[in-house]
């Protein structure tokens, strides 16, 4: 019989992975992070930017949960390379809409270097929105190279690999409802 501890292990590619946070844990901080959004930016006809491929699953959620209105729409960015940042971010698909005057939130999935939401930030800035805030599912604060302002993180973890709800190591295991962390 496998021991209890290993039950639960899932491979992908050639990572162990144990599951980290669950799915019950990940829709109330959703909920809780909607709430907020939607006190802080009532009457402003918010657009959320969410930022593909990662940020798809939380964006649905999270949108769902905004009780003031508002619009989304998409921007593909890729900066990762299986489960190291590059340091470099390439623009895959950018903003069609004019933003000018609208307050503007970035729906990411995880703040890890923080390099994109700057990229995607100063990039939004220059098109003349009324503001632009960030909100992101998860933010590794100890990873961070950069100085980027994380406005609503719904829960943050420490410097380690995650896949799940979204995010992926080399584009598996984003369908899977519970977020894993890779095992040393
Ligand atoms: P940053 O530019 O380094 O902040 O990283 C942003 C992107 O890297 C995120 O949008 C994710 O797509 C990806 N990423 C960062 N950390 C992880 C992780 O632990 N698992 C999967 N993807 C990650
Ligand atoms: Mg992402």
């Amino acid at each position: 019989m496998a021991a209890p501890e290993n039950r639960d292990i899932i491979r992908i590619g050639d990572r162990n992975f144990v599951p980290y946070i669950g799915r019950d844990k990940i829709h109330a901080a959703v909920c809780r992070v909607a709430a907020r959004i939607s006190a802080d930016l009532a009457g402003t006809n918010p657009l959320f930017v969410c930022v593909l491929n990662g940020a798809f699953v939380f964006a649905a959620d999270l949108f769902r949960e905004i009780s003031i209105g508002g619009e989304i729409t998409f921007v593909r960015m890729k900066s990762y390379d299986g489960t190291q940042s590059t340091g470099r971010v390439r623009e895959i698909h950018g903003l069609d809409e004019d933003i000018a005057g609208r307050t503007v939130v970035i729906v990411e999935d995880i703040v890890d270097t923080g390099y994109t939401v700057r990229h995607l930030r100063e990039q939004l800035l220059a098109k003349g929105p009324q503001e632009v805030r960030v909100a992101a599912l998860l933010f590794k604060p100890e990873a961070l190279k950069c100085e980027v302002t994380v406005d609503y993180a719904a829960l943050e973890i420490p410097n380690r690999f995650i896949v799940g709800y979204g995010l992926d190591y080399n584009e598996q295991g984003r369908q899977l409802k519970d977020i894993y962390v890779v095992k040393e």
